[in-house]
């Protein structure tokens, strides 16, 4: 949990309210206009196995495929041939376009604080045609290659960083432009080394800090929207994960600090716009009034059978049966056809709605907690009686659609919370929507189970929600028990899932699964399992996770007593493809066929026990 060490006193800092509203608390107030003629706020999505995608995401894709994804693939198949040249021709057919038959890949980075976010950049730095080690490593492309890419909690913060920030390399995502451009709307890095709780570590100046960010919520709050703690928490949030903040102008309040940067505006970044990015979504949960906490994974907080919600920069709501609709993202704040509200989809207020995990804390009636001086804070400012303080408030697109399934249907509010509550800590269910198409998820895992490693129980949580909803997802079976996992070592080398194409269902997508479960083979000491709580970080820290992270993905999973394996980079060609050649009625082979002995999963058992060279 995070570090609100506050003391009363600061308190005091109260006097000094009734200011004129800050250019931030301008930025952060939703617009209320007329809506435009034609308007429609819901669009229901369809049933299970016949939904349909926005036509925005769907052409977004169309032209992704086409522009791009055809050069994106062919520089993926250098690099990997660039490493072994002796691949099955069909792995060069299928990338290189020759094929009738391409590849739909996603992927899918965890939560877990910080941690997570440096995780999955890592990961993604490995991935990344820009980096010309990782180009050299084999892995480079693939990331260029990605049609989706999902993100929560932390994972959230790291994928709304990175495609409001125009998509950065992962260097300049995390520590800002060798030569930045000061300004409300550029990017300025992670400023990290800034606490997201107590960012001077001086009492004064964090007391100061507090009541900036109270007050920047003022113009909402004045506008008559429900304001709670997430709002508080975004506004933390935006000097790290949106635009706007650098350190030289961490705490001047002339600026606004990432407010009125909105996640629809992503849209218009030049990188979007070109479809140059994987198409980004965030995951959060639903909080729901009679949930049934009979369907509560123990020790988690949400049900399996609250709908999942997705934020693309398009779109927002859920595929789940039980709603099947989404509501336009640049129009969220609107509940009907006539008044829109616009400037409410704030991308930090997106991430934080998906690390919104206060409702673990239980904020009813707790003042005495350490959050405590900063609720009273806040409720003098803006007092809300009835408002549930510790979950994001959005209004209700969904009043009144599908009453006999949704259960927020008679809400007003929907309360988000973290996404990772139901204890699916990886954003897997947008990538299992059967419209999109998808056929390999590349799962990023830097949950914390133990001591800051991934114990593979998230796998298990999707796995068992799938197996609720079985004419809306497909999964690839997975072990059921944690300790499979770590008996077979699945969470310290890479993972395939649902190899075996006999046994499964058409639509199930091969699962490559890349957990931080451990130290890297090459005997480095691990530090890549830092707390969830730890919630500032120094460049170079960062940079020796960075470093260890892209080890771990480029080591593969060597023979024993090795620290590498010089075919990993074919095995994940190999994986990449498989679905396609499948599709195009190819058999596996040469060193493909031992390629999926060695990394993949089948039944209770590796089909193999040990790696072979
Ligand atoms: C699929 O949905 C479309 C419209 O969304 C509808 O026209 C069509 O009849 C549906 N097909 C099936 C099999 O339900
Ligand atoms: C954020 O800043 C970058 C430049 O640093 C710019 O390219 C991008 O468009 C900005 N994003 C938004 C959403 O305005
Ligand atoms: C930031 O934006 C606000 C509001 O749009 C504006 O008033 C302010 O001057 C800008 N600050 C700088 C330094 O550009
Ligand atoms: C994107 O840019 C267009 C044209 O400049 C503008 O009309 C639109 O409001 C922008 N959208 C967002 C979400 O900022
Ligand atoms: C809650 O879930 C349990 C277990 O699946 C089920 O038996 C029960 O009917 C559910 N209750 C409600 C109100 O949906
Ligand atoms: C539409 O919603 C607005 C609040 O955003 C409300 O003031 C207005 O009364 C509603 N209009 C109708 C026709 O329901
Ligand atoms: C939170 O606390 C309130 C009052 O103390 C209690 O009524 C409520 O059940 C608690 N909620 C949860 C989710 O524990
Ligand atoms: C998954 O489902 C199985 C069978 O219902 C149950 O025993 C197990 O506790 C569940 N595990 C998780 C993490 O949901
Ligand atoms: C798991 O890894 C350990 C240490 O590298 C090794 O000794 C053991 O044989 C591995 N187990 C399996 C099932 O591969
Ligand atoms: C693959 O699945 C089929 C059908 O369920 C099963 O008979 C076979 O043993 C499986 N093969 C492996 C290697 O697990
Ligand atoms: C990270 O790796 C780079 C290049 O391999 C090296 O120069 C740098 O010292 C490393 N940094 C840390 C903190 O380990
Ligand atoms: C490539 O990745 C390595 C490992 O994290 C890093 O040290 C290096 O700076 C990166 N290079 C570029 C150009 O981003």
């Amino acid at each position: 949990m995070l570090r609100f060490v506050i003391l009363l006193a600061y308190l005091s800092w109260l006097s000094v309210f009734a200011m004129a509203q800050t250019v931030a608390s301008q930025a952060y107030t939703p617009v209320v206009a007329r809506c435009p003629t034609g308007f429609n706020l819901v669009r229901m999505a369809g049933i299970p196995g016949n939904q349909t995608l926005s036509s925005s995401e769907a052409s977004y894709i169309q032209n992704r495929k086409t522009d791009v994804l055809p050069k994106a693939w062919k520089k993926y198949l250098s690099n990997v041939l660039s490493t072994n040249p002796s691949l099955p021709g069909y792995v060069s057919s299928i990338l290189s376009g020759a094929s009738s038959e391409v590849p739909t890949l996603g992927i899918a980075t965890s939560g877990g604080g910080y941690r997570a976010a440096i995780f999955g950049a890592g990961v993604l730095n490995a991935l990344d045609a820009r980096n010309s080690s990782s180009d050299a490593a084999g892995t480079g492309g693939l990331l260029q290659a990605a049609t989706y890419l999902s993100g929560l909690s932390g994972g959230s913060w790291f994928i709304t960083s990175l495609a409001q920030a125009n998509f950065p390399t992962i260097q300049e995502l995390i520590f800002g432009p060798a030569i930045p451009t000061v300004s409300n709307n550029s990017w300025g890095g992670w400023n990290a080394d800034y606490d997201l709780a107590t960012p001077s570590m001086d009492p004064a100046i964090d007391g100061e800090y507090y009541t900036d960010l109270a007050d920047e919520l003022r113009g909402k709050y004045d506008a008559g929207f429900v304001v709670t703690f997430a709002d508080y928490w975004t506004r933390s949030l935006a000097r790290h994960f949106a635009n706007g903040t650098f350190s030289s102008n961490f705490y001047d309040e002339s600026y606004t600090h990432g407010a009125g940067i909105l996640w629809s505006a992503v849209a218009n970044t030049t990188s979007f716009a070109s479809h140059s990015i994987p198409f980004p979504i965030v995951v959060t949960n639903l909080q729901a009034p009679g949930q049934n906490s009979s369907e509560t994974i123990a020790g988690d907080f949400i049900p399996l059978t609250n709908p999942i919600f997705e934020f693309n920069v398009f779109e927002t709501g859920s595929f789940d049966p039980q709603l099947s609709a989404f509501a336009p993202t640049k129009y969220l704040g609107t509940t009907n056809n006539s008044i829109c509200v616009t400037n409410y989809d704030q991308s930090a207020f997106i991430a934080g709605s998906s690390s919104e995990l206060f409702n673990e804390a239980n904020f009813t009636n707790t003042f005495n907690s350490s959050y405590g001086p900063i609720l009273t804070l806040m409720a003098s400012l803006m007092p809300e009686p009835k408002v549930e303080y510790d979950v994001a408030s959005w209004p209700n697109p969904f009043y009144g659609v599908a009453p006999d399934t949704f259960i927020d249907s008679a809400q007003t509010n929907l309360n988000m919370v973290d996404g990772g509550e139901d204890g699916e800590i990886i954003p897997l269910q947008p990538l299992l929507v059967k419209a999109r198409g998808i056929d390999v998820i590349f799962a990023i895992d830097a949950t914390n189970d133990i001591n800051g490693f991934a114990d593979g129980s998230s796998l298990i949580a999707t796995q068992n929600r799938t197996l609720l909803y079985p004419s809306a997802y497909s999964f690839p079976p997975v072990p059921t028990s944690m300790g499979e996992y770590t008996a077979q070592n699945l969470t310290t080398r890479p993972t395939f899932f649902g190899c075996n194409t006999t046994s499964l269902n058409e639509s199930t997508p091969l699962l490559i699964y890349l957990a931080n479960g451990g130290p890297p083979y090459d005997g480095e000491a691990s530090v890549t399992n830092t707390s969830t709580a730890q919630t500032s970080y120094t460049s170079s820290e960062i940079q020796a996770m960075l470093n260890q992270t892209f080890v771990i993905a480029t080591q593969g999973y060597p023979e024993s007593g090795a620290t590498k394996d010089p075919e990993w980079p074919s095995c994940l060609a190999c994986a990449v493809v498989d679905r396609a050649r499948e599709r195009a009625g190819v058999a596996r082979r040469g060193i493909c066929s031992t390629c999926m002995d060695r990394y993949c999963w089948n039944g209770n058992t590796l089909t193999t026990a040990a790696p072979i060279a």
